[in-house]
C-alpha cells in the first residue's frame, strides 16, 4: 500500500485497531519492555513515538519518562491519533502530545528528542530508510533509537498462511515478502541492522523476541486481522461477498492448526532493533 491507501486504510481501521487494544497490549507486552528498555529510555526524558497508532506503547513511555519527561507520539492517521490523544486525557497523562504526520518527513526541530521509537510501523512505510533518516535527524547525538518488526516469514506463519490463501482467492500470485510496505518486508536476517547503519545510525544491534498471539479461538484473531487495515481486506475487497466468505472460512481453518487445549496460540516473531545516534 502506498502512502495514501495507507492513510485511508488506517483512519477506516482506527477504531478497530483500538477496540483490540487490550489484546494488543498483551500481545506486545513483553517486546515493548524491551523496546523502550532498548531504546534507552529512562525518567525525564523527551521521547518521540513514530507510527504512535491508538497510543498504546505511548503510555507506557509516558508513564516510564515521568511527569518531567514528554513524549511525542507521531502517526500518518488524524483518526487514529486522536484515540492515542483520548487515551493519554483519561490516564491523566499531561507529558503527551501528538501530531499528524508522514514518517518520512517528520517536521520536528533536529536533535530535538532524547530517544525515538517505532512499535509495528516501519515495514508499513514505502521508505523505511527515509524514516529512519528522519528519526536520526530528531535524535540528539548520543539519543537511543529501538524499533520492532515482523522477522521473517517462517517464523509468523499465521502471516504467511493469510496472504496465501487471501492472493489465492483472488486469483493473485503468491505475495513476494520483501514487497516494500508488506507486513514481513523487514524480516530478512540482517537487513534491519544495514538500514540502521546507512541511516547513520551506530552501536546497532538486532534481537529477535517470540510474541505468540494469544486468543480464544481462530475466529478471535481473523477478527483482529479483519478489523485491523491489514493488507487481506485490500485483497479480498476485490471479490463479491460470497467469494470473500469462502476465503475467510478457508483462512479460519487453516489457522485452526494453532488451536491449543486452552484456546489459540498464533506464532509470531519480531525483531527488535537498536542502535544510537
Ligand atoms: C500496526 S499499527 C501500529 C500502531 C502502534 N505503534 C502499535 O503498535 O499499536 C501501524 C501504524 O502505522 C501508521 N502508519 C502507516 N504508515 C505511516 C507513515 N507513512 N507515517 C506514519 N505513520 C504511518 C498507521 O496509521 C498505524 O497507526
Amino acid at each position: 500500500m502506498n502512502t495514501g491507501l495507507q492513510l485511508v486504510a488506517w483512519d477506516e481501521a482506527a477504531a478497530g485497531w483500538d477496540a483490540h487494544g487490550p489484546q494488543i497490549g498483551t500481545w506486545l507486552a513483553r517486546a515493548t519492555e524491551a523496546m523502550l528498555g532498548m531504546a534507552g529510555i529512562i525518567p525525564g526524558q523527551r521521547v518521540l513515538d513514530v507510527a504512535a497508532g491508538a497510543g498504546e506503547q505511548t503510555l507506557a513511555i509516558a508513564r516510564r519518562v515521568g511527569a518531567a519527561g514528554q513524549v511525542l507520539a507521531t502517526d500518518l492517521s488524524p483518526a487514529i491519533l486522536a484515540l492515542a490523544r483520548g487515551h493519554a486525557a483519561d490516564a491523566g497523562l499531561a507529558n503527551v502530545q501528538t501530531l499528524v504526520a508522514d514518517a518520512g518527513d517528520l517536521p520536528v526541530e533536529p536533535a530535538r528528542f532524547d530517544a525515538a521509537v517505532c512499535r509495528l510501523g516501519l515495514m508499513l512505510f514505502p521508505d523505511p530508510l527515509r524514516a529512519l533518516q528522519q528519526m536520526h535527524r530528531a535524535l540528539r547525538p548520543g539519543g537511543g533509537i529501538c524499533a520492532l518488526v515482523f522477522s521473517q516469514p517462517a517464523r509468523n506463519p499465521c502471516i504467511t498462511r493469510l496472504m496465501a490463501t487471501a492472493c489465492r482467492h483472488a486469483g493473485l500470485p503468491p505475495p513476494d515478502p520483501s514487497t516494500p510496505g508488506g507486513l514481513l518486508s523487514l524480516g530478512r536476517p540482517g537487513l534491519m541492522a544495514d538500514l540502521f547503519a546507512t541511516a547513520g545510525f551506530r552501536d546497532v544491534a538486532t534481537t529477535s523476541i517470540d510474541a505468540p498471539f494469544r486468543l480464544p479461538s481462530a475466529r478471535a484473531y481473523l477478527d483482529f486481522v479483519r478489523s485491523s487495515a491489514s493488507p487481506i481486506r485490500q485483497i479480498l475487497g476485490r471479490l463479491d461477498a460470497a467469494a470473500a466468505r469462502a476465503a475467510w472460512d478457508e483462512m479460519e481453518e487453516r489457522l485452526g492448526a494453532f488451536t491449543t487445549p486452552t484456546g489459540w496460540e498464533g506464532p509470531n516473531e519480531l525483531l527488535l532493533t537498536a542502535g544510537r545516534r
